[in-house]
């Protein structure tokens, strides 16, 4: 930590990984990382925790629907999210995963010191539930009395449970959230938050019954019971440091500042302050929430699939125009909507034309300067004030709004600039004054002016477009390592060669086009394919590491207690397996013995109702319908499907 430095800790939701990670997620991740950027450029000593949140129903069922256990999804999805990170260029600092032993640990301990507090106790829990899904429903969630999935009428159940006494924090809550005006923001959530608190608070039900959950945290006190998921999942934000009395703990966490979107605004508010409370720790500094994207006006279908298309292309337009539009696009708060078209126009309008032209004017004239003007240029009279007090307005509003998340105020502020400077150009008309001997002193003041424009905008760019602010310093040859006391004109005469830097943001002339054979915007088209997702695409490596084979079915059998699992033998030719399908809704046992199916060979075994399954049955499914794959001429069982 430098010495003086102020103290900054950030955090992101930890993500279902369930999910793919798609924009939304992405949205996040990516403000919290502008945001950690800009606090290290500042100078501050910056901790950036991200990571999986791996517990619960939602994942032990998506687990057993891909024919996997929970912790291999929970391996292969975290990574995922891992990965979209890494290409996004986020620098988190540290990747919590709740089924990692620091966290268990941590999680166990607070739990131990509630129950030793007195703040927990064991009472009953009525409400609908579905022996299919097994577990309860809201009275929000049902369908005519019914299970929306199943469509069969629900049992009453009680059950008992571990609750916290969160009822009685509920005056401290009110009292804590009207203290601190800025706790809770933007206000629309504090005021949503305070509503809400106008009715009875009650008490919250933090554990299940191993009978039937068992893919979570045993309680410490009481081992036939697991934590419920968001009481594990919000001590994340604490686990990660170490836990109370860890130095790293004690050196953050009374920074704590968390970034979520409007869904999971309860938790955050409510359960999580109460749980602090009750565990005797400080409450964050500020729980920062955005809005939702919509895709095309059209509110988010439960499929995320068209989320995950627009993350992907980032791969088409690049890191930096991708963050920039999300980052601008979006007012802090509330919703906003994504489309390519927009993306697409925002990367022409602000990127291409407004920054890249900028960038290119003054770099071509700042190259084009003759060796021996350098002197000349040290000695004139600094910028002129009308863009240096531009830069000076920008830089000031950068700093309110990024104070309060308000990216695209940023981002606005520094556009204003842009366009000064590009004005500026316009006005002073540096061309002419090149060429006329007796202006030389006034060519060099501009000159002097846009060397130093853009170092200001090299730097101050940093958080928000990192690969383009890189280059705009390297061009102006300012190596130092950027730092937001630097971002200020006016203050540094050094003058280093300058290098043309043009096409920082190439224009897209037109979006989808496939017949264009320039390389350039063919990667921003759809690939000659006709593929509408040019980051789906695979590989003939890609796909030749999925071994599909020819399997002929032996015996087939319904699997006891489940609807949608069948239980087949196959023939590989060379040997049998055991595989486990979800087909049952679909075929009769004895109308599958003797097909000739089509299967991945090489997926790992994974356990379904207990029985392990090696390999997986391919089928095609629409609407409700299913057929498996067959092959169309008598092969082998065994045959290499190429
Ligand atoms: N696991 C919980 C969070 C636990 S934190 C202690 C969870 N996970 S989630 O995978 O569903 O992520 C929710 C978060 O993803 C939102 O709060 C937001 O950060 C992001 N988003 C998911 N969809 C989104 C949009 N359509 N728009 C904006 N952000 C959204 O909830």
């Amino acid at each position: 930590m430098t010495d003086g430095a102020r103290v900054f800790y950030l955090t992101t939701p930890i993500y279902y990984v369930n999910d793919r990670p798609h924009l939304g997620h992405a949205y996040t991740t990516i403000v919290a990382d502008a945001m950690a950027r800009y606090r290290r450029l500042a100078g501050d000593d910056v901790w950036f925790l991200t990571g999986t949140d791996e517990h619960g129903d939602k994942i032990a069922q998506a687990a057993a629907a891909a024919g996997m256990t929970p912790q291999q999804l929970a391996d292969r999805n975290s990574a995922a999210f891992r990965d979209a990170w890494r290409q996004l260029g986020i620098q988190y600092s540290d990747y919590i995963r709740t089924t990692e032993p620091r966290h268990t640990k941590v999680v166990q301990a607070i739990l131990q010191t509630l129950w030793d507090k007195g703040e927990l106790y064991l009472g009953k829990y009525g409400g609908p539930y579905c022996f299919g899904c097994e577990r309860f429903y809201t009275e929000k969630e049902i369908v005519e009395g019914k299970c929306p999935d199943h469509q069969t009428p629900l049992a009453w159940i009680e059950e008992e449970n571990y609750f916290f006494k969160m009822s009685k924090y509920q005056a401290w809550l009110i009292e804590t959230i009207e203290r601190q005006p800025d706790l809770i923001r933007p206000e629309r959530y504090r005021n949503e938050i305070l509503g809400f608190l106008r009715d009875p608070l009650q008490d919250l039900s933090i554990s299940r019954p191993k009978s039937r959950l068992s893919w979570g945290i045993p309680l410490p006190f009481d081992d036939t019971y697991v934590t419920y998921v968001w009481f594990d999942a919000l001590i994340n934000y604490v686990s990660a440091l170490g836990g109370p009395g860890d130095a790293r703990f004690e050196t953050y966490w009374p920074h704590v500042q968390h970034v979520t979107a409007k869904d999971i605004v309860k938790p955050h508010a409510i359960y999580w302050p109460s749980m602090l409370k009750a565990a005797g720790l400080p409450v964050y500094r500020h729980l920062n929430v955005h809005g939702y994207w919509t895709l095309g006006g059209r509110k988010i279908s439960k499929s995320v699939g068209n989320l995950v298309e627009a993350l992907a292309l980032k791969d088409t337009y690049g890191n930096d125009a991708f963050r920039y539009f999300v980052l601008r696009e979006m007012v802090f708060g509330l919703d906003a909507d994504f489309s390519e078209e927009a993306l697409v126009g925002r990367l022409n309008a602000d990127l291409a034309n407004d920054l890249g032209n900028l960038v290119s004017r003054a770099t071509t004239l700042l190259s084009s300067l003759a060796p021996d003007e350098q002197p000349a240029l040290a000695s004139a009279a600094g910028p002129h004030q009308r863009v240096r007090a531009a830069s000076g307005e920008a830089r000031k509003i950068v700093d309110a709004a990024m104070s309060e998340f308000a990216f695209q105020r940023a981002l606005g502020a520094l556009w204003e600039f842009i366009g000064e400077v590009n004005r500026y150009i316009d006005t002073t008309q540096p061309w002419a004054l090149a060429k006329d001997p007796t202006r030389k002193p006034e060519f060099h003041r501009v000159m002097v002016t846009l060397a130093d424009s853009l170092r200001f905008l090299g730097i101050i760019l940093t958080p928000f477009l990192p690969d383009a602010a890189t280059k705009i310093r390297h061009a102006v040859g300012d190596v130092r390592e950027p730092r937001l006391e630097n971002a200020q004109m006016g203050r540094d005469d050094r003058l280093s060669r300058v290098e043309r830097l043009s096409g920082l943001f190439p224009r897209v002339e037109a979006i989808k086009q496939s017949d264009s054979t320039d390389a350039a915007t063919r990667t921003r088209g759809t690939p000659p394919t006709g593929h509408a997702d040019p980051a789906a695409l695979v590989t003939v490596s890609d796909f030749s590491r999925v071994e599909l084979r020819v399997a002929e079915v032996l015996t087939a059998e319904a699997v006891p207690k489940s609807r949608k699992l069948l239980r087949l033998t196959v023939s590989l030719g060379s040997e049998q397996r055991t595989l486990v399908a979800g087909i049952a809704e679909h075929y009769a046992p004895a109308e599958l013995v003797g097909k000739k199916v089509v299967v991945v060979a090489n997926l790992v075994p994974a356990k379904l109702m207990g029985i392990e399954s090696h390999g997986m049955v391919l089928a095609a499914s629409t609407e409700g319908k299913l057929a498996v794959l067959t092959v169309d001429r008598d092969l082998p069982p065994g045959a290499k499907i190429t």
